[in-house]
């Protein structure tokens, strides 16, 4: 019988809670995620750890079945991927943000400036729907220290707590997008895989249900 492929993020915030919902419905896993694949006991399922932002292609591709990830990846990557299930866990939004001693009268105070982030289709759709032209410069990880380096004039990145924000005095002027983890399914997945999924969808909402 072949195996339902399903990917989790190999580190980051998602990880955790990812491992701890498959526990829940039944799935668990010996190796730790040292191991890059692993196989479920008593379930046909192999778990792929990747990283975040090459699970859309993955699911677009095949590769893998069915991915946990954060929404807010999938809108960013741009890829047409089906969102089975909402998660409830890992919400956070994706913002925009600009120094706490900056005056800010509205979206368009952000035409010609340099934005610094980790989600640049995300802000360029945004900020495009707004009419508003700004320079981005695409940074992977601390994005929140770009204004005070003076390597940009704003950040679009996640927040959650907002606590990163916080600590580098900044302030959140815009939403782009609320995001939670879902799991996600690739959009050629065969029919006896679409099976199992099934089974695992049946058994989160049960557990989803339970949690509330
Ligand atoms: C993430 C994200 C924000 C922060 C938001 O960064 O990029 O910086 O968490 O969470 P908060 O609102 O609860 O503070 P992460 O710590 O994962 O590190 P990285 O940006 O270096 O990848
Ligand atoms: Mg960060």
């Amino acid at each position: 019988m072949s195996k339902l492929r399903i990917a989790v993020q190999k580190s980051g915030r998602l990880h955790d809670d990812s491992m701890q919902i498959l526990k829940d419905i039944g799935i668990s896993i010996d190796n730790g995620k040292d191991q890059l694949k692993a196989s479920a006991k008593d379930f046909p399922v192999e778990i792929f750890y990747l990283r975040n932002g090459d699970i859309p292609q993955y699911l677009k591709d095949g590769v893998v079945d069915a991915a946990i990830i954060g929404e807010n990846v999938l809108i960013e990557k741009g890829e047409t991927i089906t969102v089975a299930e909402k998660l409830g866990f890992s919400s956070c939004r994706v913002c925009i943000a600009v120094p706490k001693t900056k005056k800010y009268n509205g979206i368009q105070d952000l035409d010609g400036k340099r934005i610094a982030t980790s989600y640049p289709n995300t802000v360029k759709d945004y900020l495009e729907s707004k009419g508003v032209q700004a320079n981005l410069h695409i940074i992977n990880g601390s994005v929140e220290i770009a204004p005070n380096i003076g390597l940009a004039d704003a950040i679009c990145d996640i927040v959650s707590s907002g606590s990163t924000l916080f600590k580098n005095n900044l302030k959140e002027v815009e939403t782009i997008l609320k995001s939670e983890a879902v799991l996600a399914v690739s959009p050629i997945i065969s029919e006896e895989k679409q099976e199992i999924l099934n089974t695992i969808q049946f058994r989160i909402r049960s557990v989803l249900k339970g949690r509330q």
